[in-house]
């Protein structure tokens, strides 16, 4: 039996990964804002599942809960960053309050877990710790900017920690799904007040998707199979530094990091030309 902490149970990813988890035997340590979410688990399957109250932008919170968990189960195995939520709309539509708590919440509240946790799994003799970033960390779309931001920033942060982490038997997933079937796109997001100038945009076109006016963007992922590939990647012996899953993500990663690399050749002369004189050639 293994020990699993998650952020953002109540629905969505973090529902499905708490759900198979205990259904599998393991035990969950699973945080909510609304702790009612999980009353039928913890009905099904009493002691395996802990329960905290946590909203992740509250550091004091968070660093209460995450001590608390480690010193009431002993030990935690695989330590889940999943809470997190989108912000659309072009960058001049937001308000300043709307991207702080798109930050907050995406950004660096998974970059405190990290560090509230990482002296537990360090005095434990290692674990795990599982990231749900997106493909959004990898390629990024107009009017989700501030979403692109977390999520790029959060590529940045854990392929940097990874390295610093590995010498004490910590791994690191990066889980980069695509769009899924979850309350993602479906209500649990939110968006800047719209402005004239971005109205036959793409901001305007995204806000005709989510009245009605127009299609929404194909969903492929299934997220209860993105559950269960995030637990078998945690049941490997050596973290995957990533995980993309979804048809989208994986087309979408395909086609920007050729198109990245092909720049890349493209500027490699004037890319060398800029370095000091005394700079040997190679
Ligand atoms: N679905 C997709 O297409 C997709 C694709 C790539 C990545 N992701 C990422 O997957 C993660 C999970 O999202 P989801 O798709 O499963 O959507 P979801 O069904 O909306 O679940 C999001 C979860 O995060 C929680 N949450 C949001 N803000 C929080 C806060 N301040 N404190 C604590 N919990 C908070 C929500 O709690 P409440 O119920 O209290 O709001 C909910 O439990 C997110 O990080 C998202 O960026 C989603």
């Amino acid at each position: 039996m293994r020990t699993w902490f998650i952020t953002g149970t109540s629905s969505g990813f973090g529902r499905h990964l708490t759900e198979q988890l205990l259904e599998r035997g393991d035990r969950v340590a699973a945080t909510a804002r609304r702790l009612d979410t999980l009353d039928d688990l913890a009905a099904r399957h009493g002691d395996r599942l802990w329960r905290a109250r946590l909203d992740v932008t509250d550091t004091t919170a968070l660093r209460e809960v995450v001590g608390r968990a480690f010193a009431e189960l002993g030990r935690i195995d695989v330590v889940v960053s999943n809470a997190g939520y989108g912000l659309f709309g072009a960058a001049e539509e937001l308000s300043d309050e709307q991207i702080d708590r798109q930050l907050a919440t995406n950004l660096t509240a998974s970059i405190h877990l990290a560090r509230a946790a990482t002296p537990h799994l360090r005095d434990q003799g290692g674990g795990r710790f599982v990231q749900v970033a997106s493909i959004g960390g990898q390629v990024a779309f107009p009017a989700m900017s501030l979403y692109h931001a977390t999520k790029w920033g959060i590529e940045g942060f854990w392929e940097s920690a990874a390295a610093e982490l590995a010498p004490f038997g910590i791994g690191v997933t990066l889980v980069e799904p695509g769009v899924a079937r979850t309350n993602f796109g479906t209500g649990a997001f939110a968006i800047g007040d719209p402005l004239p100038a971005y109205a036959d945009g793409p901001s305007g076109q995204l806000r005709r998707m989510i009245s009605g006016e127009l299609p929404p963007l194909p969903a492929p992922g299934d997220p209860a199979k993105i559950a269960a590939a995030i637990i078998a990647s945690a049941d490997q012996p050596d973290a995957p530094l990533r995980l993309t899953l979804g048809s989208d993500a994986h087309a979408l990663a395909t086609a920007a990091l050729r198109d990245r690399l092909a720049a890349l050749e493209a500027g490699r002369a004037l890319a060398h030309s800029t370095d000091a004189d005394d700079v040997f050639a190679s």
